[in-house]
């Protein structure tokens, strides 16, 4: 199959692609490569994969001859307040529209990377996909506002709702790759609030295989949270990478940041019977793959 995949050159983009070239698939990635984080790691997530740039806010893609596209591109962080919304809006409603016109002109499947942030603080643990969406951050009310886009559009589309992915290449702003900079580095590690905040942390295989199997065999118009087996508070998390290295973090606590929600608990039973995906990795296994691989990086 030919598929394209938006945000190749970004973090769960770069695995997806390489995972379905091993699948034997033919990828076309597209990618902007925004300046949200240092775009040389983009470079080195897109190499050896074809990824052509282009700003799907602005310039067209050419779905001819594509058989679905992975819509993964667009301004993630739910810490999204303040004068970056515009940013979001484009990256994320505005992107998203332009990508559903062109699929629906093609007749092309879609399947959209949404958010566990469009729960916010969950009306209920573990959190099921017909949850009231009622998002806390900015971010997470673009992500909700492309899901309803999706709807919209009314095209063959799937929308799949991941939580907290990480993994080998997870983006610098995220905490536990800014855990393994620090452990690195020996600079401080700053935790917001008391670190008693929980999440479904999810790994990216997991993440890029329940990915696969949406494309192939999802019915349209489902809805599906992606999220990891463990849900585990910061310092848990913490705790565990510092076994997992060997090394001790300098932790600083600072103020809670808007836009973060106490806990998120994925109920994963709707893509575990619709599909048969269920997360597979431990955190602890998945921490020592992410600390090999910061590892590695850092000996480059
Ligand atoms: P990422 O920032 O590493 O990747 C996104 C990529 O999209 C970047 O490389 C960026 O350059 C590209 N991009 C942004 N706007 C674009 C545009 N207009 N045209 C072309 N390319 C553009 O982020 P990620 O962590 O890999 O997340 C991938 C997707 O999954 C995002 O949509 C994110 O919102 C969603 N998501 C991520 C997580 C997570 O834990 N990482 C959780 C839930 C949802
Ligand atoms: C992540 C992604 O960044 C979002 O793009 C994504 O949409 C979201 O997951 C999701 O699940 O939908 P978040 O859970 O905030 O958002 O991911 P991290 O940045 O890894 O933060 C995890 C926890 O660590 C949060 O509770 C946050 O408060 C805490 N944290 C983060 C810190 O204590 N210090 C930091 O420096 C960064």
């Amino acid at each position: 199959m030919r598929y394209v995949v938006t945000g190749a050159a970004g973090f769960i983009g770069s695995h997806l692609a390489e995972s379905l070239l091993t699948a034997g698939h033919e990828v076309v990635g597209v990618d902007c490569f925004t300046d949200y984080y240092d775009p040389a790691e983009k470079e080195e997530n897109a190499r050896g994969l074809n990824v052509v740039r282009l700003d799907l806010a602005e310039e067209p893609l050419d779905l001819a001859g594509v058989e679905g596209v992975f819509h993964l591109a667009g301004q993630p962080g739910v810490r999204s307040f303040g004068d970056v919304f515009p940013l979001y809006v484009r990256r994320n409603v505005l992107a998203t529209q332009r990508v559903l016109e062109t699929a629906a002109a093609a007749g092309v499947r879609v399947v959209f990377a949404s958010s566990s942030s469009v729960y916010g603080d969950a009306e209920s643990y573990p959190t099921p996909e017909d949850a009231v969406p009622r998002p806390v951050s900015p971010y997470g009310i673009t992500k909700l506002a492309c899901e309803h886009l999706v709807r919209a559009y009314g095209v063959d589309a799937v929308v799949l709702r991941y939580f907290t992915v990480y993994g080998p290449r997870q983006r610098p702003d995220m905490f536990l790759r800014r855990a393994c900079d620090a452990l690195l580095s020996g600079g401080p590690l700053e935790i917001y609030g008391s670190g008693e905040q929980s999440r479904s942390f999810t790994e990216v295989g997991d993440a890029v295989a329940a990915t696969m199997r949406t494309m192939e065999r999802a019915p349209a118009g489902a809805v599906y949270n992606v999220g990891g087996g463990e849900e585990a508070s910061v310092l848990d998390a913490i705790a565990l990478l510092e076994r997992v290295s060997g090394g001790t973090l300098d932790v600083r606590h600072v103020d809670r940041a808007a836009g973060d929600v106490r806990r998120t608990k994925a109920d994963v039973t709707r893509i575990a019977e619709a599909l048969g995906w269920r997360p597979s990795a431990t955190l602890q296994d998945g921490l020592a793959r992410m600390w090999a691989w910061a590892i590695g990086r850092e000996s480059k």
